[in-house]
């Protein structure tokens, strides 16, 4: 065995055999400690580990544990998987605590016991916590302030079938290879209780601080070893908070649940376009209504953008929020072309409001009608939801799940659509829908026909 100094940055875990004032990964400053590291020649053979043929392995079907939380449930792609590592990320007070106390609660009523491991609040704080969220807490097994060998002996004595760990940036070890608080005791410890649960058929959730700038020192280092990984957002200031799948082995990982923070608890919306949607009494310019799809989910959003003159000739400001920032720069370039509309003295903004974030390409020509919209100020009507991509050359192309998203559209009250050319026969797969009949549909075929329609 050979024993080697090495240095670790406490920030992003960068490791290197030498000292530097500044880390060389993430830029911070002192952030490099000393830590000692050995390594094996050679590791140990395990004798009772042997590889096997795949075809000898029982089919087992999976049950999973539908908590009945829906918009929680479609986030794991169905319910929760018997002995899953669910690792839930989120700025401090999003309410992480809460939803997994929920979680709790539920499987509580169902004989289900449970090891709740705080390492950042006392008993008192987590029982209060729980008569607020009326859950009976009677099976539910505390642990605070403890390390990772106290939450083994737990474990081993208590042999709970679900484990929740509030935070995993709270809790420490006494062996493991390295210092307390940096990114590889976190790893370390991650490693530890994905064993621990693995091995006594325990399902996990692991809730992990992340940092508004950026998620280096936080849960983003532990994704690899994790089953599945959801991120808890919100604006702290409004009562929204969005779960999104950002892994999932189990399942998709576009779909998202959609909360609402009360004093009661997570309070879970079933029907989002209206929240994102403003039903505004006139329509204004730089905005247009687009059908995203969240999974198989279609919900209403808002797109907005922000066309103004720029104070720095020759190098304007383009900032997109929610939206891919080089596919706002592509279709900025096409309405130069195509449109001849010069953009090069305006700064850019687009936003999709709520905090939702739109991936899709099909959301290209509702992006587009903004962006327009806000440089000519003309109102895009209110009643008119669009849906298409948008090519190089100024196509409007045919998109994926276009039945969906009119149908979602049609279900909140509008009534006109412009759609791909391509795709102009929907009306005859929408037939069953009673609102079809006043439905008037716009297929355009380019930017130039869309451009047409927007502005007579
Ligand atoms: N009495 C209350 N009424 C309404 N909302 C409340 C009440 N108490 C707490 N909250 C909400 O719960 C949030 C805190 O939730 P929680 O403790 O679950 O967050 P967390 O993500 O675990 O935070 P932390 O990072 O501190 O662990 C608060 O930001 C607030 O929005
Ligand atoms: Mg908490």
């Amino acid at each position: 065995m050979k024993n080697k100094t090495l240095f670790e940055c406490i920030e992003c875990g960068f490791q290197g055999a030498k000292y530097f004032g500044k880390c060389p990964q993430c830029d911070s400053w002192n952030s490099l400690v000393e830590i000692k590291a050995s390594k094996d020649e050679r590791g140990e053979v395990t004798r009772d580990v042997k590889a096997v043929k795949l075809n000898e392995i029982d089919n087992l079907e999976i049950k999973r544990e539908v908590t009945g939380i829906d918009e929680f449930d479609r986030v794991l792609g169905g319910g929760i998987v018997p002995d899953s590592i669910v690792l839930i990320g989120g700025e401090p007070g999003v309410g992480k605590s809460t939803l997994v106390m929920e979680v709790a609660g539920i499987l509580t009523k169902r004989d289900k016991k449970i090891l709740y491991y705080s390492g950042e609040e006392s008993a008192v704080q987590i029982k209060l916590r729980a008569n607020r969220l009326s859950v009976d807490s009677g099976n539910i097994l505390l642990l605070t302030m403890g390390t990772l060998e106290d939450l083994k002996s737990a474990v081993e004595e208590q042999k709970p079938d679900y484990l929740i760990i509030d935070s995993i940036q709270t809790i420490n070890s006494g062996k493991g290879p390295v210092i307390p608080g940096s990114v590889s005791a976190m790893k370390y410890i991650t490693a530890e209780i994905i064993k621990l649960a693995k091995s006594n058929h325990i399902t996990a959730f692991i809730t992990g601080h992340i940092t508004k700038d950026g998620h280096i020192a936080g849960p983003k280092t532990l994704e690899h070893m994790v089953d599945v990984v959801l991120y808890f957002q919100g604006e702290l200031r409004s009562d929204l908070r969005i779960l999104r799948a950002e892994k999932n082995r189990f399942g998709a990982i576009n779909e998202v649940g959609i909360f609402e923070m009360t004093k009661d608890g997570l309070m879970p919306i079933n029907d989002p376009s209206l929240i994102f949607l403003q039903h505004r009494k006139s329509a204004e310019s730089g905005i247009s209504i687009f059908p995203a799809m969240n999974g198989l989910r279609s919900i209403l959003v808002e797109i907005q953008s922000l066309v103004t003159e720029s104070p720095f000739t020759g190098n304007p400001r383009r900032i997109s929020v929610g939206f891919d920032s080089y596919r706002m720069s592509m279709l900025i370039s096409i309405i130069e072309k195509k449109l001849k509309l010069p953009f090069y003295k305006s700064d850019v903004f687009l936003n999709i409001a709520g905090g939702m974030t739109v991936k899709e390409t099909a959301g290209d020509l509702a992006a587009v009608a903004t962006l327009v919209s806000s440089y000519k100020n003309i109102t895009v009507p209110k009643d008119l939801i669009i849906i298409g991509e948008v090519g190089l050359t100024g196509e409007v192309r045919p998109v994926s799940f276009i039945e969906n998203r009119v149908k979602e559209g049609l279900r909140q009250g509008f009534s006109k659509f412009i759609v791909p050319y391509s795709q102009a026969g929907i009306r005859k797969s929408l037939q069953g829908t009673p609102q079809v009949k006043n439905m008037s549909l716009i297929p355009v075929e380019n930017l130039y026909d869309f451009y047409k329609n927007l502005t007579t």
